[in-house]
């Protein structure tokens, strides 16, 4: 981990939030190439889930929430964990991990009795700081989605089964962040909220867990990196009839990366007006407080339902460090030399293709290069870089360990026969291609 970590903040991928002034835990900025890698993989998992299908229609919403929708969906009550005071050197824990009663910053055994601390932040809304007008900063992107349950049918006549994709920041007071950005404070969630028929869940919740796993290996994740989990009854969140969790081998251990479950008509019924008048399965808190009625007509039937939820849930934050660490390898190369490269999915490439002119400031050698460089980037394919360096080495070097799939270099043959050299990342391997040809390959290696 610390390799990549430094890797990270080296190269402008990852950097702690607010480091000048000492840092604040559990918060990090992504730098200039971590918010294109980052976009990439957001861009994946958008096109994957509401272009390339016809069931799912996409939302943004605010991150500041009413109470009213944290109490009826549970949050209020049970988004705890258990938390531990040290009284000797007044560090906090989460219950669940300390061994044996020992404080693992100071050894002492003086610990409090575990108490449940609830993980939402909460903000004042207006100017009055009475704490009569806050609002939760939303600790997932979902309850957003079922609060506008109503408003997206009546926009789009959508039928069952449908879904509703939302991607965007959520933010949990965790007691003990750790792992670089595998647990923060403030993190990005793609979540997708699909809408079936009750009775169907289980045949949709399989599917969903299928198409997940596939999607993860299209983002460079190994498969045999990952690990199926079924979540014990137990472990299960409140709204939950079963979850699968996709667990990844991450270098510090093998943890959640998504979560898919059933989460039944929990949350659908917990919102509407007059839950009487379903037949909702999941237990719900009596609610008074809505006004809108949250069921679906079926246009055959005629009939109202409540629709059972199956959520594909994953976090942003721990899908970029998942493809960081599956693409990062140092290689041995001839004699004491060695190279690191970042292999990453060309897709996901925060730079997609550098163009090096052969020597620096060469007026002629930069104006061939920056032609190549525009009508490149027309394509509209990612980020593409004049990297006006002059040492070819190093460049191939940099743009190895940052995971730049191809460099293009303009050398003086160019001014004369048309033609570049295109560098490959993975294979280092060289050709000679003419002008006319680069956008072509470009795309090929790209799409
Ligand atoms: N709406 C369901 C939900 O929020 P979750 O398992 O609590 O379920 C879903 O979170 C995903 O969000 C997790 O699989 C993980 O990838 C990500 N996630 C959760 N807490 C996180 C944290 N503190 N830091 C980074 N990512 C987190």
């Amino acid at each position: 981990m610390e390799d990549l970590v430094s890797l990270c903040k080296r190269r402008g991928f990852i950097y702690q939030t607010n480091e000048l002034y000492g840092g604040l835990q559990g918060l990090y900025d992504y730098g200039p190439l971590g918010v294109e890698l980052k976009n990439n993989l957001k861009e994946a998992w958008w096109s994957s889930m509401v272009y390339e299908r016809d069931d799912v229609e996409g939302l943004d919403s605010s991150i500041l929430t009413h109470p009213n929708v944290l109490k009826y969906s549970g949050h209020e009550e049970t988004f705890t964990d258990p938390l531990v005071d040290c009284k000797e050197c007044k560090s906090r824990w989460r219950s669940d991990n300390i061994v044996d009663n020992i404080c693992p910053s100071c050894g002492s055994s003086d610990l409090t009795e575990p108490r449940p601390f609830n993980l939402m932040f909460k903000t004042n809304v207006g100017p009055v700081d009475d704490g009569s007008n806050f609002a939760y900063l939303r600790p997932e992107t979902a309850q957003q989605i079922f609060t506008n349950f109503k408003n997206v049918i009546d926009s789009t006549s959508r039928t069952l089964p449908f879904g509703i994709a939302q991607i965007g920041k959520a933010f949990r007071n965790e007691i003990t962040p750790r792992n670089f950005i595998f647990r923060v404070r403030e993190f990005e969630q793609m979540e997708l909220e699909f809408f079936v028929e009750p009775g169907s869940d289980e045949d949709w919740h399989e599917k969903w867990v299928e198409n997940r796993i596939n999607w993860w290996v299209k983002q460079g994740v190994k498969r045999e990196s990952i690990k199926i989990i079924d979540v014990p009854s137990q472990d299960l969140s409140h709204y939950s009839k079963k979850t699968v969790d996709i667990m990844y081998k991450f270098p510090h251990g093998v943890e959640e990366l998504e979560g898919i479950a059933n989460r039944t008509d929990f949350d659908i019924g917990s919102h509407t007006r007059h839950q009487k008048e379903y037949n909702i399965t999941a237990k719900v808190k009596e609610n008074p407080d809505s006004v809108t009625k949250l069921a679906i007509q079926n246009k055959i039937t005629n009939k109202w339902t409540i629709p059972y939820v199956i959520e594909p849930s994953a976090g942003v934050d721990r899908g970029v460090l998942a493809v960081l660490n599956e693409a990062y390898r140092v290689e041995k190369l001839d004699g004491e030399k060695e190279r690191t490269v970042l292999a990453l999915k060309p897709h996901l490439s925060p730079i997609k293709a550098a163009i090096i002119p052969l020597k620096r400031n060469n007026e002629e050698l930069v104006s061939k290069a920056l032609e190549i460089k525009q009508s490149l980037q027309s394509l509209k394919l990612g980020r593409v870089l004049l990297d006006n360096s002059g040492n070819i080495g190093k460049s191939y070097r940099r743009h190895d360990e940052i995971g730049t799939p191809m460099c293009i270099t303009i050398d003086f043959q160019t001014l004369e026969d048309d033609t570049v050299t295109i560098r490959n990342r993975d294979t280092m391997e060289q050709e000679r291609l003419n002008v006319s040809k680069v956008s072509t390959y470009f795309q090929s290696k790209l799409l």
